[in-house]
């Protein structure tokens, strides 16, 4: 990081066969978003408005809404509709600097329908600028025609849909919502080690609205991430540290559901936790792509320098998508995913909240987005 004087003694800038002039802006690698439910049909703003009057998320799930409001649309949606949903989304991304984005299934719940989430994050992956990194995630709820039969569910995950995607190749992680109401850790621990057998990485969505030990399972399994954390306890932290699990902070998710506390960040900090940001973007608990407004909030909530909000939507998500030999950073050998920014230092990008400066977007050495209202 430095001034370009600095840099150009370190790198021959002029002698590169593409050269963007950049004066005066601010150059970043390209940001990537380490978590997100990209490819779901349909919103929930009635539910905004329910949580607004007082209704918890959990409320409204129980009788009926939330992420099952989402199953049924997007069950009802075909490839071709999800697909143009999704690219609409990723555009939008891209524009706001981000251009390597995971993305969860999850909305299906049945052998089809997270084979059919996967198969259109494949096209979009195919078709569009952005990386887009797949994740299995058919233990996201238990469906309804599944009600009262959880452990039913977790067979068919266990023994249909995880051998049906490897055998497609159609995930690189595996993740499970490890809470109260729906996956125990235990039910989580059966799951993860399926997807581990058959050549999956492991996630989890851990201790986000209560503690249940989702961090220490994260540890115990060596998970490459594991997700949101509100309520991981102190030896959850110890342990991740210990093993290498990057802590993914959703900062945009407590916000949200204005759950009146964010992940202990500094903590995980202290104790040798690597922390990546990430957007967790769904219509739920977490409807924005901008990671920008994301280290916003992990600074003003979670009190994260801007240089750390910046590497936990850089190198650190790159360490929770195992995927930091390529991207992540600026260096020699690394893939050429870099955002240009129209501000005079990199802090504006955290502090200048609630527009987009981006000004270029190059990915794999090619401009892929320019900033029309930026000159
Ligand atoms: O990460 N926690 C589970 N999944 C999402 C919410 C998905 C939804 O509400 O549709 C999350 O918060
Ligand atoms: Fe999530």
């Amino acid at each position: 990081m430095g001034p370009s004087h600095q840099l150009s003694r370190q790198v021959d800038l002029s002698s590169h066969p593409r050269r963007v002039e950049a004066s005066g802006k601010t150059v970043l690698p390209g940001f990537i978003d380490s978590h997100t439910h990209l490819a779901f049909a349909g919103t929930r703003e009635m539910e905004f408005e329910l949580r607004l009057q007082g209704a918890t998320y959990q409320e409204i799930a129980a009788k009926g809404g939330g992420i099952k409001s989402t199953v049924q649309k997007t069950r009802q949606a075909g490839k071709e509709e999800l697909f143009a949903i999704g690219k609409r989304r990723l555009d939008q991304m891209l524009s706001l600097g981000t251009t390597t984005v995971e993305a969860k299934s999850g909305y299906g719940l049945s052998v089809e329908g997270e084979i059919k989430m996967l198969e259109v994050l494949r096209d979009l992956d195919r078709a569009h600028p952005a990386d887009v990194v797949p994740t299995f995630m058919g233990a996201h709820e238990i469906p309804p025609e599944y009600a009262g039969r959880k452990d039913d569910y977790v067979r068919l995950v266990i023994e249909e849909m995880i051998p049906a995607v490897a055998e497609k190749k159609l995930a690189v992680f595996c993740d499970v919502f490890c809470e109260e109401g729906v996956f125990s850790p235990e039910d989580s621990r059966r799951i993860l080690e399926a997807g581990r057998r058959y050549g999956l990485e492991v996630k989890i969505h851990a201790d986000e609205l209560t503690s249940l030990g989702g961090a220490e399972l994260a540890a115990e399994i060596g998970a490459a991430s594991a997700d949101h954390l509100l309520f991981a306890s102190e030896k959850g932290m110890e342990r991740m540290a210990a093993r290498g699990v990057v802590a993914t902070l959703l900062p945009g998710t407590a916000f949200f559901l204005f759950l009146g506390r964010y992940a202990p960040a500094r903590k995980m900090m202290e104790r040798g936790v690597t922390v990546a940001l990430a957007s967790d973007f769904n219509p739920g608990s977490c409807m924005t792509q901008s990671l920008p407004l994301i280290t916003t909030l992990a600074c003003t909530q979670m009190r994260m320098t801007p240089a750390e909000a910046i590497l936990g939507i850089t190198l650190h998500a790159a360490r929770a998508l195992k995927k930091e030999e390529d991207i992540g950073s600026l260096e020699p050998g690394k893939q050429a995913d870099i955002v240009i920014l129209d501000i005079p230092d990199y802090r504006h990008l955290s502090y200048h909240f609630g527009i987009n400066h981006v000004w270029k977007v190059v990915k794999k050495g090619r401009v892929v987005w320019e900033n029309p209202s930026l000159p």
